[in-house]
């Protein structure tokens, strides 16, 4: 059978979309695009849609958000996994509470969802985020500093569950 796969993700400052490019690249299907939410028109033609959103002052970011609301019905009718992208030192109840967040926007079937910490280099940040981001920091008790934790490797048992679903 003829598998068509669509990553699609959201993004302000390209840890996601880095994401998106690993898990493509891991999935074994006849066809896998990649694209910016902002992008996607259709969705009817694909057999599994894989989305990916970084978390933003508690919620997915907005383009992710607006992207569910105008594809309601299309997504409600196909397989679907999600990943988000967070910091690294939010608590397990917290990674909980933000795949509870996501799985309540999005309708109709959701195979799984996987939470991976991203990245923040507070040079690229505006001075708005900066000031978003010592609120979220002081929040959760850690002192604001850039951090990168993207690694390919981690994407690989992500990308193998969406095989071992496809071969279904
Ligand atoms: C202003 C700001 C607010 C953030 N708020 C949250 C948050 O509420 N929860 C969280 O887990 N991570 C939060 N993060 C971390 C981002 O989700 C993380 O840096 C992610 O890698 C960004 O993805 P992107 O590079 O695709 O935009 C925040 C980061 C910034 C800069």
């Amino acid at each position: 059978m003829y598998h068509k796969v669509l990553v699609s993700y959201a993004t302000r400052h390209g840890s996601t979309e880095q994401m998106a490019q690993w898990i493509a690249s891991g999935i074994n299907a006849d066809q896998v695009d990649v694209m910016d939410v902002q992008n996607v028109k259709n969705i009817r033609d694909y057999d599994f849609v894989v989305l990916g959103t970084p978390m933003y002052n508690n919620e997915p970011l907005f383009q992710m958000k607006s992207f569910i609301t105008n594809h309601r019905a299309e997504l409600e009718d196909v397989d679907k996994a999600v990943w988000l992208v967070t910091t690294e030192d939010d608590s397990d109840q917290t990674r909980q509470l933000y795949i509870d967040k996501m799985e309540n926007y999005l309708p109709g079937p959701i195979k799984f969802s996987e939470v991976f910490s991203g990245q923040i280099d507070l040079n690229e940040l505006s001075d708005l985020e900066k000031q978003q981001a010592r609120g979220y920091f002081n929040k959760i008790d850690v002192p604001m500093q850039s951090y990168n934790f993207l690694y390919e490797n981690d994407f690989r048992s992500f990308s193998g569950m969406i095989n071992d679903l496809l071969i279904k």
